[in-house]
C-alpha cells in the first residue's frame, strides 16, 4: 500500500508542473446536487440565496471535502452570478434564465462595469471565510466564465444545446458581439482579481460553449478575450486553468491562451492532447462523467486508463471531462478517489532541475 504523505499543495504543484507524490484530484461541480447534504441545504434556501450568503456558500463548498479527500476546493457560486453586477437579471431553475436576452447594441452599451468588490462583496467574504475554514488543508479555486460562454447565455437568454442566437448575432452584428465580449473580459479580469485578492489560490476559466465555434471563429471571438483575462491576472501569480469543453478541434488554439493548465473534455485522449500542445502547459481531466455510474472495478480501470496516458509527464490534474452529473452515485465518486490514490506511476515525472519527490511504498 502506498503511504500518502500529507501534501496539501499537491494540486498547486501540479498546476506549475512540479513533481508531486501522486496525481491530485478534484471534480468539476463537486459541490452540487449528487450530494444528499447539498439537496438538504437547497430544500431550505434557493440557489441564488446560497450563492449570496457567504456562510451558506462556504458550507456547500466544504461539503464534498468532508466526504472525500479531494485535493482542492472550488468556491460555490455560478458563472452567471457576477453578471448581476452588470445589470443582468436572472433566475435559476435549475439552469439560468435571463429576464431579457441581450441582442442589441443599446443593451450591450447599457451594461454597467462596476467593481466586483461593490457588486458581489459576498463572494469575497465567502473566499475569506473558506480560507480560514480550510486552514491550509486544501487550496481554494476561484472561477469565472469565459467571455464567449457568458455571451452564449446572455444572447440566448437561457441554456440551450447549440446556442444558435449568439452565432446569429455574430453574423448579423459582429461589432456588437465583439463589444459585448470586450466588456465581459474586462468584468472577468476585475472579478478574478477580486477573488484572488480575497484569497483564491488558483482560478479556473470555464469555456463550456467554445466548442460550438469552428477554429477560425474561435480564434476571432473566443481566444483573444480569454487571453486578455489570462494576461490580466498573471501579475497576481496564481495558477490559471482554462477549461474548454467539446473542443477536440480547438486544442492547439486553446493552449495558446497562455493558461498554466488546460482543462479538456473527455473527447480527446490526454496523451494525444499532450502530444499536440507540448510540455509548456499542464493538463487537467478528463474522465467521462458517465463512467461514475459503472461498478467500482470498471471505474478503477477507466480512471487508471486516464492516469496511465499521463504517466511520466509532469503536470497532470485528475478530473472529469465535464461537470459531475446530478444523479451520480456517491459510490462512484468513492471508487474514483480510491482509484487515483492507489494508482502507481503517476506524479513522479521530474522537470529539468527539479528533484524527485520520494514515494513511500
Ligand atoms: O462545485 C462547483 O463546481 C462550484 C459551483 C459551480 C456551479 N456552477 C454551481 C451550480 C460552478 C463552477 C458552476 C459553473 C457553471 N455554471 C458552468 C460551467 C461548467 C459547466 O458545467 O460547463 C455553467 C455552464 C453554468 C451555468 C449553469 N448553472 C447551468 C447550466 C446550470 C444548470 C444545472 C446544472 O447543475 O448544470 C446551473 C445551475 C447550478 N450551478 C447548479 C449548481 C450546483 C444547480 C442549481 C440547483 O441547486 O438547483
Amino acid at each position: 500500500m502506498t503511504t500518502m504523505a500529507p501534501m496539501p499543495d499537491r494540486f498547486l504543484r501540479a498546476c506549475r508542473r512540479q513533481p508531486v507524490d501522486r496525481t491530485p484530484l478534484w471534480i468539476m461541480r463537486q459541490a452540487g446536487r449528487y450530494l444528499p447534504e447539498y439537496r438538504a441545504l437547497r430544500s431550505q434556501h434557493d440557489f441564488l440565496t446560497v450563492c449570496r450568503t457567504p456562510e451558506l456558500a462556504a458550507e456547500v463548498t466544504l461539503q464534498p471535502l468532508r466526504r472525500f479527500p479531494l485535493d482542492a476546493a472550488i468556491l460555490f457560486s455560478d458563472i452567471l452570478v457576477p453578471l448581476e453586477g452588470l445589470g443582468v437579471k436572472m433566475t435559476f431553475s435549475p439552469g439560468p434564465t435571463l429576464a431579457e436576452p441581450l441582442r442589441t447594441r443599446a443593451q450591450v452599451d447599457a451594461l454597467a462595469l462596476r467593481p466586483a468588490a461593490e457588486v458581489v462583496p459576498y463572494v469575497g467574504e465567502a473566499v475569506r471565510l473558506l480560507r480560514r475554514e480550510l486552514d491550509g488543508r486544501a487550496p481554494l479555486i476561484g472561477f469565472c466564465g469565459a467571455p464567449f460562454t457568458l455571451a452564449a447565455y446572455l444572447v440566448e437568454g437561457r441554456g440551450k444545446e447549440g446556442f444558435s442566437a449568439v452565432k446569429v448575432l455574430r453574423y448579423r452584428d459582429p461589432g456588437t458581439l465583439e463589444r459585448l465580449l470586450e466588456k465581459l473580459a474586462a468584468a472577468m479580469i476585475d472579478y478574478l482579481t477580486f477573488q484572488i485578492q480575497s484569497g483564491a489560490q488558483a482560478v479556473q476559466i470555464f469555456d463550456s460553449w467554445a466548442g460550438i465555434l469552428g477554429p477560425d471563429e474561435y480564434r476571432r471571438f473566443a481566444l483573444p478575450h480569454v487571453r486578455a483575462i489570462v494576461d490580466g491576472v498573471r501579475p497576481l501569480g496564481v495558477p490559471v486553468i482554462y477549461f474548454v469543453n467539446a473542443s477536440p478541434h480547438l486544442i492547439e488554439a486553446a493552449a495558446s491562451a497562455g493558461a498554466d493548465v488546460l482543462g479538456l473534455c473527455w473527447r480527446t485522449p490526454l496523451d494525444q492532447a499532450a502530444a499536440r500542445v507540448g510540455d509548456g502547459v499542464a493538463l487537467q481531466g478528463n474522465l467521462d462523467p458517465h463512467v461514475l455510474f459503472a461498478d467500482p472495478a470498471a471505474i478503477r480501470a477507466e480512471a487508471h486508463g486516464v492516469l496511465d496516458r499521463m504517466a511520466g509527464r509532469a503536470g497532470h490534474i485528475m478530473n472529469l471531462g465535464h461537470g459531475i452529473m446530478p444523479d451520480t452515485p456517491i459510490a462512484g465518486v468513492e471508487a474514483l478517489v480510491a482509484a487515483v490514490h492507489d494508482h502507481r506511476g503517476t506524479g513522479h515525472a521530474t522537470a529539468p532541475g527539479q528533484e524527485l519527490q520520494p514515494c513511500t511504498t
